[in-house]
């Protein structure tokens, strides 16, 4: 690293925060799914906007671009460097401020932990209205950043409908400051929805205002065993109207339910396989349990439904559905897709999306999950080579061609890159290119996420 970059950089956030030893940087470099990775020219880690600021005018000045990262969860590439960039880590900014207990809104760093905030806020009677399984280090800055969705959109809503106030670092080190936690503010563009999605490549986010939901401790889940995902999909529909306070509708198939098995060593749910299971779970401030069991006798097998209220049993049909992503990661380096699918067509894209990809790659092994109350699957394929997209631009062709998006919650990043154009209009993304350049004209944050700053030249996706 340039001695002199160095020492303006150590100026900054202290020489104790620029790292560039290789052995520390590594964990910076690769991304969760092991599948991206690269070279940092360093890692600078400031604690401050006003050092965020400082770091990013020292950058602009040398021409070094910069990668925003959090907790390094993100799914699509986006979080580690390509090429010798610099790794801007917003771990240290991890202050919980300003938490308003009447209102239910709370500021918090970007780099404070989603489980930490969770903690913090539940022990006052409040929740995030986001949950994810990776909560124990995915950051708010970067759940922000991604506009991550998780298990309770169905009820609250993905990142950005949390987001009432911001604060973040443009790239001429610039602070934009809207943190008064107004609910009601329409005073020209909202910077913040804005923000929300941007995968670090508009501002670096340092601070966020969130709304919070009231805690329901009382919860009560249920396991289903289903002949098909169009079954489960009527499930839902008809507990969605039944049953008060649904906040997860959640599918997967034996293929993932046998390796979360595998690896867990948990006990199998049902004495007997089935082609599809359905969980479900709904929260109030009384026992919702009688009102799903009710909702599910009409359409529900008592034979292959499980019903759990205490928080153990719970736990464990949960892990049914949240540990397949470590489950898949430990068989070998998944490609992860994450579709949305207009509703209605969610059923037949199911085997639609098999027989193509045993068409395209005979080899691939498709495993599919995802939030069935919001119409996103998630296509994780093993037995690919990291390097082959072929399959990926197959699935992503065939979620065109269903009216979906080729991405729910996690992001384009550089994963999904090659296909944006197949569900963004030329004008959708000659206007995204021209918010780009209009608030990073030296192209320093993030360079090459989402899209190129040129557009491509003809003939070239
Ligand atoms: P990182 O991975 O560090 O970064 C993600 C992106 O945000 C990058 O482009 C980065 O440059 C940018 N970024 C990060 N911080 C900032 C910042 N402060 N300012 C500007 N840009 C920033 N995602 C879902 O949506 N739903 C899920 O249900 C879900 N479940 C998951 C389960 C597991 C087990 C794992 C490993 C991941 C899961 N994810 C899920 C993906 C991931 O956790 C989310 O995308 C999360 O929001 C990323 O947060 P992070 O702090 O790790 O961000
Ligand atoms: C999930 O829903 O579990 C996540 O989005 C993570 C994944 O897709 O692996
Ligand atoms: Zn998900």
């Amino acid at each position: 690293m340039d001695p002199d970059l160095r020492r303006r950089l150590e100026a900054v956030v202290g020489a104790a925060h620029v790292l560039d030893d290789p052995d520390t940087r590594a964990s910076y470099e690769t991304d969760w799914t092991r599948r991206f990775s690269g070279p940092a020219a360093c890692v600078v880690r400031p604690a401050s906007a006003a050092e965020v600021a400082g770091v990013l005018q020292i950058c602009r000045a040398a021409g070094i671009a910069v990668v925003p990262q959090g907790g390094n969860t993100g799914l699509v590439g986006g979080s580690v460097p390509r090429a010798g960039e610099a790794v801007l880590s917003l771990r240290r900014l991890d202050a919980i401020e300003d938490f308003d207990e009447v209102a239910g809104e709370v500021t918090v760093g970007a780099g404070v932990t989603l489980e930490r905030l969770q903690e913090h806020v539940r022990a006052a009677g409040w929740d995030v209205g986001v949950d994810l399984a990776s909560r124990a280090s995915a950051t708010i800055g970067g759940m922000v950043a991604t506009n991550a969705g998780g298990v309770r959109v169905i009820r609250f809503g993905p990142m950005r409908h949390q987001l009432i106030g911001i604060e973040a670092v443009l790239a001429d080190g610039a602070i934009l400051r809207r943190l008064p936690g107004l609910l009601k503010d329409n005073t020209g563009y909202d910077l913040p929805g804005l923000l929300a999605g941007s995968e670090g490549t508009l501002a670096v986010i340092t601070r966020v205002r969130l709304r919070l939901v009231p805690l329901r401790p009382a919860r009560a889940v249920a396991l289903l065993g289903l002949p098909s995902l169009d079954a489960a999909l009527q499930v839902v529909r008809a507990v969605r109207r039944a049953a008060p306070g649904l906040e997860a509708a959640e599918v997967f198939f034996p293929e993932g339910l046998d390796l979360v098995l595998r690896h867990t060593h948990l006990a199998p749910p049902f004495p007997r396989p089935y082609p599809c299971y359905l969980l479900l779970e709904c929260a109030g401030p009384a026992d919702p349990a009688p009102a799903l069991a009710a909702a599910l006798e009409p359409v529900a097998d008592p034979a292959a439904t499980l019903l759990a209220t205490d928080r153990a049993d719970r736990d464990r049909l949960w892990a049914c559905r949240e540990r397949h992503t470590e489950a898949i990661s430990a068989e070998g380096i998944p490609h992860k897709l994450d579709v949305t699918l207009p509703a209605d067509r969610l059923a037949a894209f199911e085997p639609a999306v098999r027989a193509r990809l045993a068409a395209v790659r005979p080899a691939a092994r498709p495993i599919l999950f995802g939030h069935a109350g919001d119409g996103n699957l998630h296509v994780n394929i093993l037995g690919l080579d990291p390097d082959d997209d072929a399959a990926d631009g197959a699935v992503l062709e065939l979620v065109a061609s269903f009216g979906g998006s080729i991405s729910a919650e996690h992001g384009i990043g550089i994963a999904k890159k090659p296909w944006l154009s197949l569900t963004r209009s030329p004008a959708d993304i000659s206007a995204m290119r021209a918010i780009k350049r209009a608030l990073d004209p030296a192209g320093i944050l993030n360079p090459g996420v989402i899209f190129d700053l040129e557009p491509p030249a003809p003939g070239v996706a």
